[in-house]
């Protein structure tokens, strides 16, 4: 019973492991603004978020979903950072 439960402690371990790896991994395309989008982006949730709404979103999209953030969700992003964010995923995580 006790050789079980140390298999089972092990393959959480194990598992908990392989997502942080994961997490980590998720490398933004490069490009002015990058860095911004790095650093406002992530405090909250995983920048996989943007990677996985880009097919949807053009320029007023991503503008909405930035203000969003902002207001709705309280990020504290100033004004001309949330510009050069706007620019960069449209840019770069932008449907045409
Ligand atoms: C203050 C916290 C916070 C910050 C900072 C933040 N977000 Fe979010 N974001 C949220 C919350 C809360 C949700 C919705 C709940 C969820 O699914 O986690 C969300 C959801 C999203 C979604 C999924 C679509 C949606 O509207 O639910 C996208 C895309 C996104 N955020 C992009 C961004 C981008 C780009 C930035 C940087 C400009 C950003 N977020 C910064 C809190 C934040």
């Amino acid at each position: 019973m006790k050789a079980l439960l140390l298999m089972l402690t092990l393959a959480a371990t194990l598992a908990a492991g392989i997502v942080l790896a994961q997490e980590r991994r998720l490398e933004l395309k490069d490009g002015p603004g990058r860095a911004k989008v790095e650093a406002n982006c992530a405090s909250c949730h995983s920048l996989d978020y943007i990677q996985a709404n880009s097919p949807f979103m053009n320029r007023q999209v991503w503008d909405a979903e930035v203000t969003k953030m902002i207001k709705a969700f309280g990020a504290p992003i100033a004004e001309a950072d949330a510009k050069e964010i706007v620019d960069y995923l449209s840019n770069n995580y932008g449907a045409p």
